[in-house]
């Protein structure tokens, strides 16, 4: 598959682009500018790009299969995160082209709380981590109410770091997933595994799924 990835420089969007080259698809990795310390692997084709600017995603997603969207804003302008995922959603409007998006643990339900969010559980967001919780939550209710475009929203686990590439993890929907333990993490190279698993294979078209260990 043709795949471009926004936000590739990023922790979550180098290892899916790791884990989209080491399938053998055709990945382009999105950066807003070239910087010495970028290292993609062989073959990743390396294209400027801005998620917020309309033109920039058209010509990004031509003749592209899928855009697999990684981005975060800096403290303080989460509200970027809501105007980019818009200009996805009109951008990508009944040209066919899918988007995956990395999301947030924040608008998963907290198992055994009647519906209570994870944005809303302190134990999960500490008040440091609302804003990107609450920007997260209404991201994906942008995808919800977007009409003629193909998108999965992934949603991490609380705990989304890298780390080890298990395979070993486990799928859910809509509720924060938790381990033995009780505790609700992933690694970002087990999460860049569900998601090709998702590029590949889609099972989750128009919803949203999480993971867990
Ligand atoms: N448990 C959780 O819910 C959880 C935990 C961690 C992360 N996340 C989510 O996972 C996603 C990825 O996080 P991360 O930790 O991988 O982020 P990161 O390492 O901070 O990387 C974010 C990347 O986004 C790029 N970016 C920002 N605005 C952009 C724009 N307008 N156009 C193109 N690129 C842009 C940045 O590029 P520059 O280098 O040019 O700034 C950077 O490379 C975020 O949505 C975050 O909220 C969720």
């Amino acid at each position: 598959m043709k795949i471009t990835v926004f936000g590739a420089a990023g922790n979550a969007g180098s290892r899916i682009i790791q884990e989209a080259v080491t399938r053998g698809h055709e990945v382009t990795a999105v950066v807003r500018s070239h910087k010495p310390s970028y290292d993609f692997p062989a073959g990743v084709k390396v294209a400027i790009g801005d998620a917020s600017q309309a033109e920039s995603i058209r010509a990004l997603a031509a003749q592209q299969d899928l855009l697999i969207t990684a981005t975060r804003p800096q403290p303080g302008k989460e509200h970027e995160l809501l105007e980019i995922t818009h200009t996805f959603m009109d951008t990508l409007k009944d040209t066919g082209v899918r988007l995956l998006l990395v999301g947030g643990a924040g608008g998963l339900e907290v198992p055994n709380t009647q519906g209570c969010l994870v944005v809303d559980d302190r134990q999960y967001v500490p008040l440091a981590w609302r804003d990107i919780a609450v920007a997260c939550t209404e991201q994906l209710n942008i995808c919800r109410n977007s009409q003629g475009v193909n998108w999965t929203y992934l949603s991490p686990p609380a705990n989304f770091a890298p780390g080890e590439r298990t395979g070993q993890f486990r799928l859910g929907l809509d509720e924060l997933m938790l381990d033995e333990q009780g505790q609700s993490s992933v690694s970002m190279e087990d999460f860049a595994i569900a998601m090709m698993d998702e590029a590949e294979q889609p099972k989750h078209q128009e919803m949203r799924f999480t993971l867990g260990y």
